[in-house]
């Protein structure tokens, strides 16, 4: 089975990903594609010699290029991707769009709620535990089926880094698993 991946960021989740499924008999990391030219995972890919593409947001909302695109493709995975994704995809890959959402769902979720902003606002709330979410993408930000989700403490003394930290730990541990589980109910 083919996945694409969709990133807007650094691409650390992207690059657990590929490197989890080098030579996995079950999955291929077939594209890595982004909105944003500079983003940090286009290298990541590039090093790994996974073919690459970068769109426009016009491209993104034209449907005749994103399935090309995106064509041969089993499952895209959201991997900090900072664009809402057109409904068109959404019908395409219905149930196969899968997310990692940095905090316990449904709480700390939804439009403008991502990276940083999203520990800022745990903390804020004194809450004592936070983790992550991997869910399927549909209409609604952060709304999707949820897959999987663990948690881990808040402390006193974290910073949104050092809880974006423990927490970006476990999106690497889990997130190839579950893709893994995933594209075998396919
Ligand atoms: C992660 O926090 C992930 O939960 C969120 O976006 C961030 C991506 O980080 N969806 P990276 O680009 O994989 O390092």
């Amino acid at each position: 089975k083919n996945i694409a991946i969709l990133a807007s960021g650094t691409g650390t989740n992207a690059a657990k990903i590929m490197d989890h499924f080098i030579g996995n008999p079950e999955v291929f990391v077939s594209l890595v594609a982004s909105n944003k030219e500079t983003a940090g995972v286009l290298d990541e890919a590039v090093e790994r010699g996974v073919p690459t593409a970068v769109f426009t947001n016009d491209q993104l909302n034209d449907e005749e290029f994103m399935l090309n695109m995106l064509r041969g493709i089993d499952l895209i995975v959201l991997a900090g991707f900072m664009r809402k994704v057109p409904t068109f995809l959404l019908e395409e890959f219905e149930d196969r769009i899968v997310n990692i959402h940095p905090a316990l769902l449904p709480k700390f979720g939804g439009k403008g709620m991502y990276g940083k902003k999203v520990h800022e606002a745990v903390i804020e709330a004194g809450e004592k535990e936070s983790g992550i979410t991997i869910h399927l993408v549909n209409e609604e930000y952060d709304e999707g089926k949820i897959l999987f989700q663990e948690s881990v403490p808040v402390k006193q003394t974290d910073t949104p880094e050092s809880l974006a930290m423990r927490v970006q730990k476990l999106e690497h541990e889990h997130f190839p698993k579950i893709i893994q589980k995933l594209v075998r109910s396919l």
